[in-house]
């Protein structure tokens, strides 16, 4: 039972008001403050994911939320018709049972769950959707978010991936954060990705790149992709190829182990422009829970970038 079950509206909305809040979020009669200056839109390293989700037939998935913080997403895709949301992140956050108690939702909460443990938590081959939005940047290994993804998502399932980049490099790099001049100054941010090693680590990992979306400011990169056979992945070169062939020398991820597991995913997308650059300044993102700028709303919040880093 939730700490909140027996607290009435009035009772959750003081300690919302009390509450250090990472997501803004609609809950009708009042708005919790999300981590940017009020008045400006708010959740805008999700709009990319948003945008994505928005072309996305949800009705009947089984989703995952790595990374959940507060739950925006989480709740938004129950919303949207998921058959059941299954939310990770590596600490216990409490706004985010506050907030589902205050939405009425049913979603699974598995707090203090990392991803590197997600396998042997849900199993092979759960889901049909995986948000992994704002995680990649915090892991000492980001590779490995793509390999565990892989593991948990069903065949034909859609992935998507999200995290701050660097636009200095066109190279598939991954930057060593504390070695850059002009680092971002979260103690939590160990890389930051160019475009290209995003789209490539998913291709790497068997992941057919259906869409992404680009924010400028802060620079973020969105990447919708669908786990594939490897020789359907698109845009692969001969190197590429070669290392799909011969399976992986590293036992963490082969295509052989993979082939043990069942699962397949019968999800839909119908997504309008394969790229979009999304300027957060003028768009309203239409996402369930999702605020319109607003004043009123209730509660702090301790992260003060506007990159939506968690520091
Ligand atoms: C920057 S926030 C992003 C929250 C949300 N996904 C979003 O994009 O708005 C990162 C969240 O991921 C969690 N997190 C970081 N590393 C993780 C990991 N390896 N496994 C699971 N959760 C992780 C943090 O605790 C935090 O709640």
């Amino acid at each position: 039972m939730s700490t909140f079950e027996n607290a009435s509206r009035s009772e959750l909305r003081d300690i919302a008001e009390k509450s250090k809040w990472f997501h803004a979020i609609d809950f009708g009669d009042f708005a919790s403050s999300g981590r940017f200056p009020p008045g400006s839109p708010q959740n805008i390293t999700l709009f990319g994911a948003m945008d994505l989700l928005g072309s996305i037939d949800l009705k009947g998935c089984r989703v995952l939320d790595i990374g959940s913080a507060d739950g925006l997403a989480s709740f938004g895709m129950k919303e949207l018709g998921a058959r059941e949301v299954v939310s990770i992140d590596s600490f216990d956050i409490p706004t985010y049972r506050l907030a589902r108690k205050l939405l009425n939702l049913e979603t699974d909460y598995r707090p203090r769950v990392q991803l590197k443990d997600a396998v042997s938590e849900l199993g092979w081959k759960q889901f049909d959707v995986i948000l992994c939005a704002g995680v990649i940047y915090h892991m000492l290994n980001p590779m490995s978010a793509f390999i565990e993804c892989r593991k948990l998502i069903k065949d034909n399932g859609l992935l998507i991936m999200e995290s701050p980049i660097s636009t200095k490099f066109q190279e598939p790099v991954l930057a060593l954060n504390t070695e850059l001049d002009d680092f971002m100054p979260e103690p939590s941010t160990y890389w930051v990705p160019s475009k290209s090693a995003m789209t490539g680590m998913m291709k790497l990992m068997g992941f057919d790149i259906c869409a992404t979306r680009f924010l400028k400011a802060p620079t973020r990169f969105t990447v919708l992709g669908r786990a594939a056979p490897p020789a359907e992945v698109r845009d692969r070169n001969a190197l590429l190829q070669k290392v799909h062939e011969i399976d992986f020398c590293d036992f963490e991820f082969q295509w052989k182990e993979l082939a043990k597991h069942s699962g397949v995913s019968t999800v839909s997308c119908d997504i309008e422009a394969f790229h979009r650059d999304i300027a957060a300044e003028k768009e309203e993102a239409s996402f369930p829970f999702q605020p319109q700028p607003r004043e009123d709303a209730v509660g702090s919040t301790r992260w003060a970038s506007a990159g939506g880093n968690f520091v």
